[in-house]
C-alpha cells in the first residue's frame, strides 16, 4: 500500500528503542488516523518523502548524554519548521529535542520509574483543557531529566517530586512529555493524545479499513501485468486466509492458492479449513495430501529443532512443485506470491545500547515455515504489511471472512508436531493428541470462555502410567492440557479454569479416548517456558 494515498494525515513514529513505540503507533491508529513507525535514525529523506503533519520521537532505553545514543538527522529541526510539522518527544524523545535545540539534559537526582503524580503549571497547548493545579497520574520512566530548557520552551506541568514532566515551544511547535501517554498506567494518556492530535495540531483522521482494502486492491492491480498469475500458501490461519481473499477480490481466479495437510493437522481441520475456502469465500484452492510425505521423513526423528527443519523444508518442496505444475498449465510462470506479513514484523526497532546491533528486522523466523527458495525468483506481495492483527481481523470482517475464523487461536506451522513429544509417528500418538484436543477445544467453546484464552490446546507425552478401568490395570498414556493468556504470544501467562470445568473435560477425555489414563495440566507461564512444548 502506498502511505501517501491514505486518507488521512501521518503521525511519523520515530523509533529510539523504547518498548512502548508500536503502541504509539497503534494508540493513534486507534484515532482514526495513519500513523508509520520508522527508525529514529533514519535519513531525513525517509522522514520528508512521507510528507507526516506531526512527528512523534519516541521514547528509549538511552541516555543523551552516551556517545553512541540515537538521534534525528541534522536537518530535521530546519525541515520540521519550515514545513510546519508538529513535533512531539517522549520521554528520551523530549530529551533529545531538549538537547538538540539548545537546552541541558542532566542525570536526574530524582530517578522516576512507574506511577508518578504531575501538577500542571501552566494552562496552554497539549495541556490547554486544564487548569493550572489540575493533577493527574502518569507512567515515568526515566534517570535522565530536562535541566534548563531550550529558548522559547515553557514548563506546562511538573512531577510531584519537582521534574520537568510536559513543555512546549508553541510558537515552534515543538512539545514534549516526559512520561509515557500511550500506556494503560496514564489513565489520560489517550486523552491527552487525542487532544494533542485533533485540538492542537489539527489532524485531519481518515484511516478506514473500507480505505485501506480499496487502496489494496489498486495497487496490487497497478503491480501485475493483466495475465500474471499469483501463488499463495494457506495455512488455515488468519493471516494467509485474509491476504489472500483480498488478492482474490482484487484478481479474481488468477490467484491459486495451495492447502498442504501434512498429516500434522488437527482434528478435522482439513475438512473444515477446506470447507470454509470453498463455500464462503470461494477462493481457488488446491489441497495437497503429503501426509505420506511429512510423516515418513519425520520417522524417528525426537529432537523438536530437527523436526522444525524437515517440516519447513518439505513445504518448500511442496510450493516448488505446486508452481511447477501451474507453469506446465498455464503455459506462464506464476510471476508473484502472496504473504501474509504484518506490520510487526516489518518494523525496525532500536535494540538495547551495548548489544552491538544495529537496527534490524525484528522477524520470529520459526514463524515463516513454508517460505519459498528464493531461487523460485517470485516476487512477494504482502498485502498487510502496514497492518497490526486487530486491523486483520477488521479488514478479514469486511471481506466477510467468517466471524469465528477469524478468531481462531494461532496454530503453529509446524502442526501438531510441536505438540507430541518425541517421534510423532510412534503408535497412535497423532490421533490420540487430535482427539484429545478436540474434546478440549469443544469443552472451552461450550464453556463460552474460547475468545478469552489466546491458544489452548492439547500436548502428547510419551510417557505411559498405572490406572485402572474396570476392574482392569491399565498401562496408558499421559497427555497434558495447555491454555494461555497473552497479548502477542512473546510472553503469556496460564488460564486459570474453574474446577468444575477441568473436571469435566479431564473425565470427557479418560472416558472417550483410548490409550489415555491420566490428565495433567500444565501451570507455567513464558517465561520461563514456551507456549508451545516443543
Ligand atoms: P512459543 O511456543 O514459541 O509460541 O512460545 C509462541 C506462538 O508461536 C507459535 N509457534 C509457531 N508458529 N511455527 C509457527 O508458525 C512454529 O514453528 C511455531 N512455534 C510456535 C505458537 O503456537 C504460539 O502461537
Amino acid at each position: 500500500m502506498d502511505p501517501k494515498a491514505v486518507k488521512s494525515d501521518l503521525v511519523l513514529i520515530l523509533d529510539f528503542g523504547s518498548q512502548y513505540t508500536h503502541l504509539i503507533t497503534r494508540r493513534i491508529r486507534a484515532l482514526s488516523v495513519f500513523s508509520l513507525c520508522i527508525s529514529g535514525t533514519s535519513p531525513l529523506s525517509s522522514i520528508t518523502s512521507l510528507n507526516p503533519k506531526v512527528v512523534i520521537l519516541s521514547g528509549g532505553p538511552h541516555s543523551v548524554h552516551s556517545d553512541d545514543s540515537p538521534s534525528f538527522p541534522d536537518g530535521f529541526v530546519d525541515w520540521a519548521l519550515s514545513n510546519g510539522v508538529f513535533v512531539l518527544g517522549i520521554c528520551y524523545g523530549l530529551q533529545l529535542i531538549v538537547q538538540r535545540l539548545g537546552g541541558e539534559v542532566r542525570v536526574g537526582q530524582k530517578q522516576e520509574y512507574g506511577r508518578m503524580e504531575i501538577e500542571v503549571v501552566k494552562s496552554c497547548g497539549v495541556f490547554a483543557g486544564k487548569k493550572v493545579g489540575d493533577k493527574q497520574v502518569v507512567w515515568m520512566s526515566h534517570g535522565d531529566e530536562a535541566a534548563r530548557l531550550p529558548d522559547g520552551f515553557e514548563v506546562v506541568a511538573t512531577s510531584v517530586q519537582g521534574v520537568v514532566a510536559v513543555v512546549e515551544d508553541r510558537n515552534r511547535k515543538f512539545y514534549g512529555l516526559q512520561y509515557h501517554p500511550e500506556v494503560t498506567h496514564s489513565p489520560e494518556g489517550m486523552e491527552t493524545l487525542r487532544y494533542f492530535l485533533f485540538d492542537v495540531c489539527g489532524v485531519n483522521a481518515g484511516w478506514k479499513m473500507e480505505d485501506v482494502m480499496d487502496e489494496e486492491i489498486k495497487v496490487i492491480n497497478n503491480t501485475l501485468a493483466p495475465d500474471d498469475h499469483v501463488i499463495c500458501g494457506l495455512s488455515g490461519g488468519v493471516d494467509s486466509t485474509v491476504a489472500a481473499t483480498l488478492v482474490h477480490k482484487a484478481i479474481g481466479d488468477r490467484l491459486h492458492c495451495v492447502f498442504v495437510d501434512n498429516g500434522l493437522l488437527r482434528y478435522k481441520e482439513r475438512e473444515r479449513v477446506m470447507e470454509t475456502f470453498e463455500s464462503d469465500l470461494h477462493l481457488p484452492v488446491t489441497c495437497v495430501d503429503a501426509s505420506d510425505q511429512f510423516l515418513s521423513k519425520l520417522k524417528g526423528v525426537v529432537d523438536p529443532e530437527m523436526k522444525r527443519k524437515i517440516i519447513g523444508k518439505e513445504f518448500i518442496c511442496i510450493f516448488d512443485a505446486f508452481a511447477q505444475e501451474l507453469e506446465q498449465k498455464l503455459g506462464k510462470k506464476p510471476a508473484f506470491l502472496v504473504q501474509g506479513t504484518l506490520y510487526p514484523d516489518v518494523i525496525e526497532s532500536c535494540p538495547p545500547p551495548g548489544s552491538g546491533r544495529t537496527h534490524s528486522h525484528t522477524i520470529k523466523s520459526h514463524h515463516n515455515v513454508g517460505g519459498l527458495p528464493k531461487d523460485m525468483k517470485l516476487k512477494l506481495i504482502e498485502p498487510l504489511k502496514l497492518l497490526f492483527k486487530d486491523e486483520v481481523r477488521q479488514l478479514g470482517k469486511i471481506l466477510k471472512v467468517p466471524e469465528p475464523f477469524l478468531k481462531r487461536h494461532p496454530f503453529p506451522g509446524p502442526g501438531l508436531a510441536v505438540r507430541v513429544l518425541g517421534d510423532v509417528t510412534e503408535g497412535n500418538a497423532l490421533d490420540i493428541v487430535r482427539q484429545v484436543d478436540e474434546i478440549f477445544i469443544q469443552s472451552i467453546k461450550d464453556a463460552g470462555i474460547y475468545d478469552s484464552i489466546w491458544q489452548a490446546f492439547a500436548v502428547f507425552l510419551p510417557v505411559k502410567s498405572v490406572g485402572v478401568q474396570g476392574d482392569q490395570r491399565t498401562h496408558s498414556y499421559v497427555v497434558t492440557l495447555r491454555a494461555v493468556t497473552s497479548q502477542d504470544g512473546m510472553t503469556a501467562d496460564w488460564y486459570c479454569f474453574e474446577n468444575s470445568f477441568l473436571k469435566d473435560v479431564s473425565q470427557r477425555i479418560c472416558n472417550n479416548v483410548r490409550g489415555v489414563n491420566r490428565v495433567t495440566l500444565d501451570i507455567t507461564s513464558k517465561p520461563p517456558s514456551t507456549i508451545e512444548w516443543e
